[in-house]
């Protein structure tokens, strides 16, 4: 018999397999400093474009203020317990209720993570008489809580309306037989390549079939809508989403999240989601921290603009340079070069000493081989100076990439590991 680790020793998996020559540079990098555009990489100051900070609200003067006020009144482990048994505070249910209001839902409730709050939400909403129909290009989250389902589930190609319908057509005819619903599952913005969920299109099936939505805007929260209510208010769809999520990980630059619905919906989550019922509630100091930010969200229109100020100037300047940044529809802006996975190792490591340009890249397998994508994410707190100087950096980097430069930079890698 087989010991249970050897499938471990024997194959560490597609990224843990470069570790030796990318960990603590590449994955597992070190940024320090502030939390703003331009922090310390190895010592030396970088313009940041990989922090989901999309409103600079992490090291604002205010936020930081009534961060630390709150810390100190009430420490990091208050309320104890779970929101059912003993964690449940005023304070949990005037930021409910402010949230719900402000993504114009009858209720919402408080979650303590993202992550684990959208696995259990799916989980919650379906039983096993239920289908879920779901984009194929989803988030992990969205991921993990479809694989908890029971019953039937179907992917449609990504943000491709026909291969939803059709595959709405099949989960109305088992949905027939079982005698159980459909839930439909969406992102508000695809986090790594930008491009919003076609809700618009989405809703409109509803005419058609049968489902209830549920929507993940963790990119769109705050960044998206006239007032920043996210994806489903720039559709003008937002009434037509069942269920509303959004974290506080990107626009609120803090930690916990929220899911938002009819009261009916909330009620039954409330007593439901065991992600929230089997683990701690969140911290006094995040939710204070939380509410912070929402006013500022509300009351600041400024920082939207300034972030669509870089973002436009970023993925312009990108578009007239000739660079491909895919089918972005929001602030996530990726750009897309062609080469291999050590050539994009020691692409990144000229852009990181030689240009002082901090990004995150992404290869296969989370895209297809051969591709490289950059991936930026923009900021109020950056300056139209941070994008010319990341703009002629690019253009530089573009240079070498296409004149063999980081091919032979990286012989020694593709020696040992291969092409990739
Ligand atoms: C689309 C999406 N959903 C959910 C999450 C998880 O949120 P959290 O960081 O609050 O766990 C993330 C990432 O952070 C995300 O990008």
């Amino acid at each position: 018999m087989k010991d249970l680790f050897d499938k471990i020793y024997r194959d560490r998996g597609p990224l843990s397999k470069w570790s030796s020559h990318a960990e603590g540079y590449f994955i597992f990098p070190k940024l320090e400093g502030q939390i703003s555009h331009r922090m310390k990489f190895q010592g030396k100051e970088v313009i940041t474009w990989s922090i989901n900070d999309y409103l600079g609200l992490a090291n604002h003067p205010e936020v930081r203020k009534v961060d630390a006020e709150a810390a100190k009144q009430y420490g990091s482990a208050y309320p104890m317990g779970a929101r059912m048994m003993s964690g449940h505070t005023s304070l949990h249910e005037q930021l409910q209720n402010e949230l719900a209001a402000f993504v114009k839902k009858e209720a919402a409730y408080v979650l303590n993570f993202g992550y684990q709050g959208m696995v259990s939400t799916i989980d919650a909403l379906v039983s096993k008489d239920d289908i879920i129909v779901y984009d194929v290009d989803s988030h992990a989250c969205i991921i993990d809580g479809v694989r908890l389902h029971m019953g039937k589930r179907f992917t449609y190609k990504h943000n491709d309306i026909n291969s939803l319908e059709k595959n709405l057509e099949r989960a109305t005819k088992i949905a027939e037989q079982t005698g159980g619903g459909i839930l439909v599952i969406s992102e508000g913005v695809f986090g790594m390549r930008g491009e919003q969920g076609r809700l618009k299109e989405i809703v409109a099936l509803k005419k058609k079939f049968k489902f209830r939505l549920f929507v993940d805007d963790a990119h769109g929260f705050g960044t998206l809508g006239k007032t920043g209510a996210g994806a489903g208010e720039e559709q003008g769809v937002q009434d037509d989403i069942d269920v509303y999520f959004a974290t506080f990980a990107k626009s609120l630059a803090s930690t916990g999240a929220f899911i938002a619905a009819d009261n009916e919906i909330i009620h039954y989550l409330k007593y439901n989601l065991r992600s929230q019922m089997f683990a701690k509630s969140l911290q006094m100091q995040l939710v204070a921290g939380a509410l912070k930010r929402l006013d500022m969200l509300r009351s600041m229109p400024e920082l939207k603009q300034n972030l669509w100020k870089i973002v436009e100037a970023l993925q312009s300047g990108l578009k007239k340079r000739g660079f491909d940044i895919g089918t972005t529809q929001s602030c996530v802006t990726p750009v897309y070069l062609k080469g291999s996975i050590p050539e994009a190792m020691a692409l990144v490591k000229d852009l990181r000493e030689n240009y002082g340009i901090f990004c995150s890249i992404v290869v296969y397998p989370v895209i297809p081989k051969g591709l490289i994508l950059l991936r930026m994410i923009p900021t109020a707190t950056h300056t139209l100076e941070d994008v010319d100087i990341t703009l002629n950096a690019f253009s530089a980097i573009r240079d070498r990439l296409e004149n063999g430069t980081y091919k032979r930079l990286s012989a020694a890698v593709i020696a040992e590991m291969g092409e990739m």
